[in-house]
């Protein structure tokens, strides 16, 4: 792999839970600010608020950022210009989720490069109404996300992630065999149980269904298990999302 001052910082990247007393400068914040911006954009669908209540903050990190999917903005360019938005919600939606992740992770690599630390946090969706009344987002405004930051006060390691054969497919998608994806599996597994990842956490999500008996301890539950406790146990409810979509006036089926 080719190494250089940019691909070495976006491989040695981990999110950061624990942040010092240091306040980043405005002109730290402003450059992260901007370089979120530059990110490639569909329609400039994403802005951000910043939030700089330590006590509130998420990891209690010195400033924190609502990212936004904001139809707002755009719809007053539009009205300005005399149209009105008649792409749907789900067009709107889509753009506008890439729009504001791309600019998100920009934001990311350049907290990276000046030494600061971040991580994502993926509640905001659910807290779509307290989030609306405590920013007092407009409607066709959909928080997406919560991005804390600030500098690091712990060094973890990085996390592992799938092999390339797993990842990367030439042409065509593949038949993912029992052997390769058994393969990536132990690749994650094993990384993450090295690293005691589950152990520190001190979190095992629990069986929903009460009749199944637990097998896992710290010894041997790791990445695959819980993502796919994750997958099958929660968030099976779609209106949970559609419900805080509706407030936002964001309905994708409408
Ligand atoms: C959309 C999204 C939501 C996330 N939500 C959370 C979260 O709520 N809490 C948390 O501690 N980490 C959260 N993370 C961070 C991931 O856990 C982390 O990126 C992943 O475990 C890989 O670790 P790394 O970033 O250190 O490589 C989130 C990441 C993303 C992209």
């Amino acid at each position: 792999m080719i190494k250089n001052e940019v691909i070495d910082s976006m491989m040695n990247r981990k999110s950061i839970r624990k942040y010092t007393e240091q306040i980043p400068t405005e002109e730290e914040i402003l450059t992260v600010a901007r370089a979120g911006q530059q990110a490639p954009f569909a329609m400039q669908l994403g802005s951000a608020i910043i939030q700089r209540n330590r006590e509130k903050n998420a990891f209690n990190a010195p400033i924190q950022f609502i990212i936004l999917c904001d139809l707002h903005r755009m719809e007053k360019v539009m009205k300005a210009r005399g149209w009105k938005r008649e792409a749907s919600n789900i067009h709107s939606l889509l753009f506008g989720i890439q729009d504001a992740a791309y600019m998100a992770q920009n934001m990311v690599t350049a907290a990276e490069s000046l030494g600061m630390g971040s991580c994502y946090i993926g509640a905001a969706p659910y807290m779509s109404e307290r989030l609306r009344k405590d920013c007092n987002l407009p409607d066709h405004v959909f928080p997406l996300v919560i991005l804390a930051m600030g500098f690091p006060a712990e060094e973890p390691p990085v996390r592992p992630r799938y092999p390339m054969e797993f990842h990367l497919f030439e042409e065509t998608y593949p038949d993912l065999t029992d052997e390769i994806t058994g393969y990536a599996m132990q690749i994650m597994d094993q990384g993450y149980l090295a690293q005691n990842y589950y152990k520190n956490a001190g979190f095992i999500i629990p069986l929903s269904d009460k009749t199944k008996e637990e097998k896992y301890t710290f010894d041997n539950y790791s990445w695959t298990e819980h993502i796919s406790r994750k997958m099958a146990q929660w968030s099976t409810d779609p209106e949970e999302l559609l419900v805080p979509l509706k407030h936002c006036d964001l309905s994708p089926v409408e």
